[in-house]
């Protein structure tokens, strides 16, 4: 298995380009199965994750293939199973995603149910019972969700709480379900009006993605389109806060500054000098020091729960005494023992992390534990005095493309072996 070895004290310095974003291409890869006509989707970033869905569309007999630039082209007419296996659904939950998508096109599907995961229990029954209403048989058994359904049937559906693939399945559900559908309660991220603008794209009638609700006029059948993914507002996220932590400065290409709205005042907060135009974030922090801020997740556009161990690491090695509460998942601090082995001071209370800024991190050995964990371990590595190995680092590599070569670049001592 391979690991990061990094030794810290370099502040990050230099630009780097932002890719594309992992949770609004997963569920364009996805959506890939509701049109019988080839789709180009662009800005594809390498990763683990994508690897996955790609593997999952492939098992199914849809033709996949991705060239140097990472534009991926997708085929379906040659799907011959409407399948997400265990083995695969079990390395990645957004495999889920393919659920919608096969039963309002081909009337049934057979998805297996994800387990628990480091971060919360994470149950699927949201997506169910909205697949239900809209006329759906689905049976669980044997670990597998199994759906069948003539067409599905356009209806309202209001969501009990914010989820966001949840919202995705139903909105890939909708556009070829008979009549209106409207969800209630929608998610807002990013990443789903991302999904819906491919969708339209595509032909689909949506309007109101982006607020918290959606109305869908399903339509006959969609067409194949060309479409570019957004730039990944959380891989973004993750190198301010390291030119932040690090006393450095950072200029991002590619990124979506109004995407990050919250983390941005945040950091702000933190005391980092920000400067944004159309595509690009700027962040300095020479010469200036860095104060603990409190942090509450919440869905969008509030302050995102994938940036929360980030904002524990900054917390870590920032003036003051700050707290960090987790609303989205109920299991999501597995990264503050790891901190504390590189010396933190971050008392849990139920789902707050109470941190006292102290004025040097020692490199350690360290362990990620999922994705997130994993990123903010090594930004702690980033500013800690000597070595710090991290291991499992299969997690950074569902999420951050080439996050050893972008650190390098931006003049941190970042190393991977193998
Ligand atoms: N939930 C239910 N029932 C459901 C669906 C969700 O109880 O049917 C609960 C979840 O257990 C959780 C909350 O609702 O407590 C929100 O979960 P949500 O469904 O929004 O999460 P998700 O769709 O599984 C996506 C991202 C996550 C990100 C969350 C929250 C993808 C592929 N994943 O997960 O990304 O943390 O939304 O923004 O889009 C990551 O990239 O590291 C990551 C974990």
């Amino acid at each position: 298995m391979d690991k990061l070895l990094i030794v810290g004290g370099h502040p990050l310095h230099g630009e780097i380009r932002i890719s594309g974003s992992k949770n609004a291409a997963l569920p364009i890869l996805a959506s890939t199965l509701l049109t019988e006509t080839p789709m180009l989707i662009k800005n594809v970033p390498h990763l683990r994750d994508i690897t996955t869905m790609v593997g999952l569309l492939g098992r199914m007999g849809v033709e996949v293939t991705v060239d140097d630039k990472l534009n991926v082209l997708v085929d379906t007419r040659t799907i011959n199973s409407y399948s997400a296996p265990y083995d695969l659904v079990k390395t990645m939950r957004a495999s889920v995603l393919v659920l919608g998508p096969l039963l309002t096109r081909f009337g049934q599907a057979e998805v297996s149910l994800p387990g628990g995961c480091a971060i919360g229990s994470r149950p699927v029954n949201l997506h169910i019972q909205g697949l239900r209403q809209m006329g759906a048989d689905i049976s669980v058994e044997n670990g597998y969700i199994r759906a069948r359904a003539e067409r599905l049937q356009g209806t309202t559906l209001y969501l009990d709480l914010v989820t966001v693939t949840g919202t995705e399945n139903l909105l890939m559900a909708a556009v070829l379900a008979e009549g209106a559908t409207i969800i209630e309660n929608a998610a807002k991220e990013p990443e789903v009006t991302d999904l819906a603008k491919c969708l339209s794209s595509m032909g689909a009638k949506i309007q109101g993605a982006g607020t918290d609700t959606i109305e869908i006029q399903g339509v006959e059948r969609l067409l194949g389109a060309e479409y570019e993914v957004l730039p990944d507002r959380i891989e973004a996220g993750t190198y301010l806060v390291a030119a932040a932590m690090t006393g450095g400065y950072i200029k991002l290409k590619s990124a979506d500054p109004h995407s990050l709205d919250a983390v941005l005042a945040k950091l702000r907060e933190a005391g980092a000098h920000i400067n944004t135009g159309d595509n690009w974030i700027e962040l300095d922090m020479r010469g200036r020091s860095l104060r603990a801020v409190d942090i509450h997740t919440s869905p969008y556009p509030a302050f995102p729960t994938d940036m929360q161990a980030q904002f524990c690491a900054l917390n870590a090695v920032a003036e003051g005494i700050s707290t960090v509460t987790e609303t989205v998942f109920e299991n999501r601090f597995m990264h503050v023992q790891e901190l504390h082995r590189l010396g933190a001071n971050i008392r849990l209370e139920g789902n707050t992390a109470i941190c006292t800024g102290v004025k040097q991190l020692y490199g350690a050995p360290v362990m990620a534990t999922d994705l997130r964990a994993s990123a903010s371990l090594v930004l702690a590595a980033l500013v800690a005095k000597g070595e710090t190995l991290v291991d499992r680092i299969y997690h950074l590599d569902r999420g951050y493309e080439c996050m050893e070569e972008k650190l390098t670049q931006l003049g941190g001592e970042v190393r991977r072996i193998p």
